[in-house]
């Protein structure tokens, strides 16, 4: 067990710091980038509508399915042969919608993030020509190859769902930044009200967090200056003509107000902070 673990730490760093990568994967990433850019894209292919993110769920549904079709051709004889191959084409139809999310959060990262990513993506694209092959051979009534080829297929989608797990649950992408900042319920004086200009987003920290004030319209808004999506600093971003802020990182839009996500790709609102003026002082607190 620990070699086995031993292993694949090792293969995994290798890949991590196998720089040769970037030659594809930068250009692979920044062409995906142009395609699903726009905001609207963005925002259904990253799950802000739906406060989570959508890859992680959607792969559910391609494991599942090929599972299943793998399980009926060694258990179900005969009798399971038409279940299967209908199990192994749905696999391979809702893989699609399960890469263009996947890809989408992927054009977001760096490093040794994307390098572990343009694997995952390879092994699972590898996977799906397999699948594909077997849903082809059994129409022609060739079960036999087409067990074999879906079980190859499958393997290839476990060992790529290693190397997905790995990058959310080790490298913490798609993490939402703020899980683990606690901050303080106590009023903290953070500013002096002649620190902070109008639209001109100012960090400051409290309990140990650290958080972006913004003065607009004669209001002073406070929000934690961590972004939810990969921890881009707010403080450094911009604000918009709709009561924003705007990450610099990879553009998630959050509201003064309240927080919510405007626009992704983030999916989880940013943390809101009281906000209390006294003695020419700007105080904060989290919000309850
Ligand atoms: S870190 Fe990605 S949008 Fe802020």
């Amino acid at each position: 067990m620990g070699q086995l673990r031993r292993s694949l730490h090792f293969v995994i760093g290798a890949v991590e710091g196998l720089k040769a990568l970037d030659r594809v994967s930068a250009p692979v990433a920044a062409s995906v980038k142009k395609v699903t850019g726009s905001p609207p894209v963005k925002n259904a292919l990253s799950g802000t509508w739906l406060g989570h993110q959508l890859h992680p769920a959607l792969t559910d549904v391609p494991i599942g399915l090929w599972t299943a079709a793998s399980v009926l051709d060694l258990t179900s004889g005969d009798a399971g042969s038409d279940a299967a191959r209908r199990l192994v084409g749905f696999g391979a139809l809702s893989s699609i919608p399960t890469a263009a999310a996947g890809a989408a959060d992927w054009s977001d990262s760096y490093g040794p993030e994307q390098r572990v990513g343009i694997v995952h993506a390879a092994l699972n694209s590898t996977a799906l020509v397999l699948q594909v092959s077997s849903w082809l051979v059994r129409r022609r009534g060739s079960r036999g190859v087409g067990t074999v080829l879906s079980l190859a297929g499958l393997g290839l989608t476990l060992a790529s769902a290693y190397l997905g797990g790995h990058l959310s649950l080790v490298r913490g992408v798609g993490v939402n930044h703020t899980a683990f900042q606690e901050g303080t319920e106590s009023w903290t004086d953070v500013a002096a009200d002649g620190d902070l200009a109008e639209n001109k987003p100012l960090r400051v920290e409290a309990g140990g967090v650290p958080v972006v004030l913004v003065r607009r319209g004669g209001a002073v808004h406070a929000l934690s200056a961590t972004c939810t999506h990969a921890g881009g600093p707010l403080d450094e971003g911009t604000v918009d003509e709709n009561g924003c802020v705007q990450c610099p990182w990879h553009g998630s839009r959050f509201s003064l107000a309240d927080g919510t996500v405007a626009q992704g790709p983030a999916t989880v609102s940013e943390p809101v902070w009281e906000v209390k003026s006294e003695k020419e002082r700007i105080w904060v607190r989290l919000a309850g």
